[in-house]
């Protein structure tokens, strides 16, 4: 089961898992994208489900997870909270409505559809907790406050949960990249009247690694981290980052 899976990231991690043999349900509160995305990975397949939810709402996340047990056929083994939305520019300019929907989808939202799914996954079988979070899980960015807020929420969570689903069999991971380009991405850049190509090129270039990676690259650590190969991986938050978080490069 994997949240915001129409979007860019979602999308791709949806279709590693069904090459994986896994049976895949995706959600997401935008229809039109969930519609794209059911048809682009493949309508036909009976291994693929498009469910709507809003993850702000805590009654839809358990619909959303009763719905899904019917379409498995039982239990959550893998649950990926990946929805989520940007916020940047300065917070001095911040609207109130724009600084609550950035906590309410980040943090409230992970909150909401994790507790819902994790009722389910202690069910499961090697059941895992997957959480989406950032290099702004573990590093402050200007122009990024109220985004590096809800993703460090992300990386609380990660621990404490580890720490209290252990006993009941739950594996919890994050999965941290810096920037992947996605629909995500573009608003993110747009909205500081910045170009998405020379941002790219720009943070390609400050990376020890002199690229960026891509949803694939997500993509297959998800597909690992939900595997039996990281059966003994729990309470970790994962950097994709190609060098980002190490130190100083220049
Ligand atoms: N793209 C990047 O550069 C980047 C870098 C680091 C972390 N991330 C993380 O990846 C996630 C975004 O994924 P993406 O880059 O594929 O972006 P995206 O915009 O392509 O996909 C996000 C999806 O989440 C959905 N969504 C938003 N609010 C929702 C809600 N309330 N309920 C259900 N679904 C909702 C959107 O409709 C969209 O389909 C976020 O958690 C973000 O923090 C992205």
């Amino acid at each position: 089961m994997i949240t915001g899976g129409a979007g860019g990231i979602g999308r791709a991690c949806a279709q590693h898992f069904l090459n994986a043999g896994a049976h895949v349900v995706i959600a997401d509160t935008d229809l039109f994208a969930l519609e794209q995305a059911f048809q682009q990975l493949g309508a036909n397949s009976n291994l693929l489900h498009a469910l709507a939810c809003d993850i702000t709402q805590p009654a839809q996340c358990q619909k959303l997870i009763e719905q899904s047990e019917q379409c498995l056929g039982g239990p959550l083994d893998i649950f990926l909270a990946h929805a989520g939305i940007p916020f940047s520019g300065s917070l001095l300019d911040a609207q109130e409505k724009e600084i609550r929907s950035v906590i309410e989808v980040n943090v409230l939202g992970t909150i909401f559809s994790a507790q819902a799914a994790l009722r389910s996954l202690v069910h499961g079988r090697h059941p895992t907790l997957l959480l989406t979070g950032s290099l702004q899980s573990v590093m402050g960015r200007a122009e990024r406050s109220v985004y590096t807020a809800s993703k460090h929420a992300i990386a609380g969570l990660v621990k404490s949960l580890s720490l209290e689903m252990g006993p009941h069999g739950v594996r919890v991971n994050g999965i941290a990249p810096t920037v992947i380009e996605t629909p995500f991405f573009r608003q993110a850049v747009e909205n500081i009247g910045a170009d998405a190509k020379e941002a790219l090129e720009k943070s390609a270039k400050s990376l020890p690694l002199g690229r960026i990676p891509n949803a694939d690259d997500f993509a297959r650590m998800a597909v690992f981290l939900a595997s039996d190969a990281a059966i003994n991986i729990t309470g970790q938050m994962m950097m994709i980052d190609a060098g980002a978080t190490a130190g100083k490069f220049n």
